[in-house]
């Protein structure tokens, strides 16, 4: 496995790589769900690139960048034995150089959810990947769809401008308890950790009333408000029953619906989500 740092160092290793290239894009701290990806990877192609790169881009002025977890060393472990070929591993400089100044907006589908809660938050994540999909030439990216709204504004992205790839969609991975994996979690207290599962069984409510003929958007967000109102370390901050493809809000609910869900547990903010397909 080569670990690369520069630009120039990993175009010139991709023109040595077999055909197909699969690239999972990470900002490191790597648990399960992301190891997933790689596997993903590693069945479909024939080189595995991962990179790792906390791209400051995408977080909000008051959000936390400089706490966010990184285990650079523990990463690399896991990533070797997953067979990775290339891990490209680029300093903030390398990214953003002195006067970096073009940006990828992605409009419409970035108005909603994630992207209402956090401005420009798509903006820089549309811009890295960019990036790296300019940079590592890759045939396929795989993302995890715990982060739906991503999944969305990726694919946009390559279809409005012509990109030439396909993105891949990993089902999301769990605790045995429900809870969606995430960097994120470290962070939960004790008592956080046991009452975050609530995220996901209020997402099963949602699932069982469908299947059970419900269609009134209303009426289940109702009943998803309510679980989660019994759970005091619980914040709302937005549920939502969308259309999958426009993330417009839908009142009557028709396949494939987006459900999602950000609840902030202390200084903590999670995020989850299923398809009613
Ligand atoms: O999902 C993530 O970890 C990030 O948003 C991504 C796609 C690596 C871009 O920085």
């Amino acid at each position: 496995m080569q670990v690369i740092e520069t630009i120039a160092a990993i175009k010139e290793a991709r023109r040595r790589l077999a055909a197909p290239v699969g690239l999972v894009p990470t900002m490191g701290y790597l648990h399960q769900g992301h190891l997933n990806l790689v596997k993903e990877a590693r069945t479909h192609n024939a080189a595995v690139v991962v990179s790792i790169f906390v791209n400051p881009t995408q977080f909000g002025p008051q959000e936390d960048l400089s706490q966010y977890p990184r285990s650079v060393p523990c990463d690399l472990t896991q990533l070797k034995n997953e067979r990775t070929d290339i891990v490209f591993l680029p300093p903030v400089a390398e990214m953003y150089p002195p006067g970096f100044n073009s940006w990828v907006d992605v409009e419409g589908v970035t108005e909603f959810l994630e992207g209402a809660a956090r401005p420009s938050h798509f903006r820089g994540v549309a811009t890295v990947v960019n990036k790296l999909f300019n940079i590592i030439q890759p045939d396929s990216a795989y993302f995890g769809q715990k982060d739906a709204q991503q999944v969305v504004v990726i694919k946009k992205m390559v279809t409005d401008l012509n990109m030439n790839l396909e993105i891949v969609t990993v089902a999301t991975t769990r605790e045995p308890d429900g809870l969606a994996m995430s960097s994120r979690n470290v962070y939960l207290s004790p008592d956080e950790r046991r009452a975050a599962p609530v995220l996901f069984r209020s997402l099963q409510r949602a699932r069982q009333l469908y299947l059970e003929g419900n269609r009134d958007g209303a009426s289940m967000l109702r009943e998803m408000t309510a679980l989660l109102g019994h759970e005091p370390l619980a914040t709302v901050d937005y549920i939502s029953i969308a259309n999958a493809v426009t993330l417009e809000e839908m009142t009557a609910v028709a396949a494939p619906a987006l459900v999602s869900l950000a609840v902030r547990f202390g200084k903590t903010r999670l995020i989850d989500n299923i398809i009613l397909e």
